[in-house]
């Protein structure tokens, strides 16, 4: 079944805790964290000290990380109890020693790719990943449109990852609606990441509903 990751950036920041409870009331899976430095992406957003609190609520923490140097970074945010550590591949760096330094800390690592970058960085790195990440918008902002052309390499990592027996997670981050993301479902993402459609929707639970409803008739045999 597809998990959903409401993404905190949209929430309404008065009252976080009350809204990290009802998307989690909802039904949603994780709590997607999204970390901006002002120098990988144009904005800056929050670090761990807030995750340290949102880490408390009762949804797992999936930390994405759109910051330069990460490494420096990864030790501060599994104390804070993220989750998941996701890194960017363009962000630099051994992505390698990075990827392996999340693990050391108990966390899943995950590796996100911006919509201009190829699949091909990931290929000596699969056994070194829980999850990858696909953005279909740039970073550095909510609300933005889904860029179709990332629908392709979704599916592309989804052979990728078929091929080599890799269980990782493909979770699909930027535009998503209950349209957009039947059609990342369809190319193989299996995590869904939803910032404004979700958090500003009158009906958070019928929003994740329809997420479901989208992956039953996509995978059929998970009904018998
Ligand atoms: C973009 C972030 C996303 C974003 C998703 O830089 O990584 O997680 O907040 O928001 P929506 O769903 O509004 O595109
Ligand atoms: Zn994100």
């Amino acid at each position: 079944m597809v998990k959903v990751a409401p993404s905190l950036l949209a929430a309404d920041f008065r009252v976080m805790g009350a809204e990290i409870e009802r998307v989690a009331a909802a039904g949603a899976d994780y709590l997607h964290f999204d970390v901006m430095d002002g120098a990988f992406v144009p904005e800056i957003s929050f670090g761990s000290g807030i995750l340290k609190w949102a880490a408390k609520g009762p949804l797992p923490v999936d930390a994405h990380l759109m910051i330069e140097r990460p490494e420096a970074q990864v030790a501060n945010f599994a104390k804070a109890g993220a989750k998941i550590i996701t890194i960017h591949a363009e962000a630099g760096g051994h992505l390698h020693r990075t990827l392996a330094l999340i693990r050391e800390h108990g966390c899943l690592a995950g590796l996100a790719l911006n919509p201009a970058t190829t699949p091909d960085c990931l290929r000596y790195l699969l056994p070194s990943l829980d999850l990858v990440l696909v953005m279909t918008v740039n970073p550095g902002y909510g609300g933005q449109k889904m860029i179709p052309e990332c629908l392709d390499k979704i599916a592309e990592i989804r052979s990728m990852l078929d091929r080599a027996g890799s269980k990782a997670m493909l979770e699909v981050d930027g535009g998503a609606n209950t349209v957009t993301a039947a059609e990342m479902m369809r190319h193989g993402a299996d995590v869904i990441v939803a910032g404004s459609a979700l958090f500003g929707a009158d009906d958070a639970k019928g929003f994740i509903d329809s997420l479901r409803a989208s992956w039953r008739q996509l995978h059929p045999e998970e009904n018998a």
